[in-house]
């Protein structure tokens, strides 16, 4: 059962049930271009089917491999940029406490060229007995690949006698640089499904590894992903994930040139982050597309409110709540009610995030900003998967409606380009 629950009316004023209704027959095109395997880059489809197929031996490889490293380690430097390292660390910080210690500590690296955080990075290692885990599926972008350079050398360096077996290595499975490095080496290593992408991969070895060395329940992750992905019902009014994907086509239609995914918790911002990379590389071609953009409520009411309430009304927002938290904080009556808040006295934390979440979709939506919200009744890795599953089906059926290819990215290549020529790579 789906433990997400999509709510569109504050969308009825924009559009009609007609508006869904005469969508219907490109929904049943985009559902058949994918699942038949017939749509533009249909050689990327892997994820589509992998939650229910998922391999057990593969699934207990994992587990063995990153019981064995947790034993043996405290620290895990996670090198990866993009699809390589959003996914994992967006579901660790979900399932994570803000303050405490971690179950175990995942530290990722190689997703920026800054030296101060490197340094740092290798500052702080001196301390620690750490392991590495460098993922790339091309096995040649840049940013890793210094990266574990950088690594391998203070391993080297500090850890002589075993510094191998502190290194694993998730790449493609027989092309690249670090595929032909690692064999050479002997590393413990995963691959990476030709058939599934980047942005997509977060349910392959690149993030269950990770998040399995971070001390969660990875299986849970891939039964709830596969929990929707035997869904195959097409009719807008009975799949939600379809009816997203045509509300955001159809407000895209209407001249929107933006989503705002605002949400009111903040462990869901690195969520926020492999979504916007999710829907960013997936749509943003051809001069089309949706730009995603995110915001934590209620902390960005305080420095975008002003903007979403009354400035360019070119987008709309989805709202990603959570009905349930683990924990009730309740406020208590004070003798003296200096600070006026004994009208709150018995009421939880939660229930006034609530009515901020209600008072800014009202407000937001008389602000003329057309919303949805996307309620997930809890966070854990079951709904978590779910979550993850529901925008990447989301995002394939957006991509065809836009009629692009959702599973390339050939404009991430210019950047490089330039900064290769800058540097004098030879050739
Ligand atoms: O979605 C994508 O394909 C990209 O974001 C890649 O994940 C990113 O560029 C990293 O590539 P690689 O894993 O080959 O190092």
């Amino acid at each position: 059962m789906s433990q997400i629950n999509v709510n569109f009316n504050n969308l009825n004023q924009f559009i009609s049930d007609s508006d869904f209704a005469n969508l219907q027959e490109k929904i049943n095109l985009a559902h058949n271009d994918l699942h038949s395997k017939t749509g533009r880059g249909n050689d990327y489809l892997g994820w589509l089917d992998l939650p229910q197929n998922f391999p057990v031996d593969l699934m207990q490889r994992i587990t063995e491999a990153t019981e064995r490293y947790r034993k043996l380690y405290d620290t895990f430097v996670v090198i990866g940029i993009g699809g390589s390292y959003l996914g994992a660390k967006a579901i660790i910080e979900s399932l994570s406490t803000p303050f405490g210690e971690p179950k175990s500590e995942v530290i990722f690296a190689g997703h920026t060229l800054s030296s101060h955080y490197h340094s740092s990075l290798l500052e702080y290692l001196k301390t620690k007995n750490p392991a590495v885990v460098v993922i790339s599926k091309s096995g040649t972008t840049t940013e890793p690949a210094i990266a574990f350079r950088l690594l391998k050398d203070f391993l080297r360096t500090n850890f002589p006698n075993d510094y191998k077996q502190r290194i694993m290595a998730i790449t493609d499975s027989s092309k690249g640089t670090l595929r032909n490095f690692a064999d050479m080496e002997g590393y413990t290593t995963f691959s990476i499904p030709d058939d599934v992408g980047g942005r997509f991969s977060v349910l392959t070895p690149v993030g269950l590894v990770p998040i399995a060395l971070a001390g969660f329940e990875i299986a849970q992750l891939v039964e709830g992903a596969a929990s929707l992905s035997v869904d195959t019902e097409t009719d807008l009014e009975k799949n939600q994930i379809y009816k997203y994907a045509a509300a955001r086509y159809l407000l895209h239609e209407q001249g929107k040139s933006m989503e705002i995914l605002s949400y009111f918790e903040p462990r869901l911002s690195f969520f926020a982050e492999w979504w916007k990379q999710l829907f960013g590389e997936s749509e943003g071609k051809e001069n089309k597309g949706l730009f995603p953009a995110s915001a934590c409520f209620t902390t960005d009411l305080h420095s975008l409110g002003q903007y979403i309430q009354e400035g360019k009304r070119n987008f709309f927002e989805t709202f990603l709540t959570v009905a349930e938290q683990p924990h009730s904080l309740k406020l208590k009556k004070e003798q003296f009610n200096t600070d006026k808040l004994n009208y709150l006295e018995g009421k939880s934390l939660d229930f006034v995030n609530q009515k901020a979440f209600e008072g800014t979709a009202e407000a937001h939506l008389e602000g003329n900003v057309p919303n949805l919200e996307i309620r997930l009744s809890h966070i854990d890795e079951f709904t978590l998967g779910q979550l993850i599953y529901f925008y990447e089906k989301a995002v394939a059926i957006g991509g065809y409606l836009l009629e692009v290819n959702p599973f390339d990215q050939p404009g991430v290549e210019l950047y490089k380009k330039n900064m290769f020529r800058l540097l004098g790579k030879p050739s």
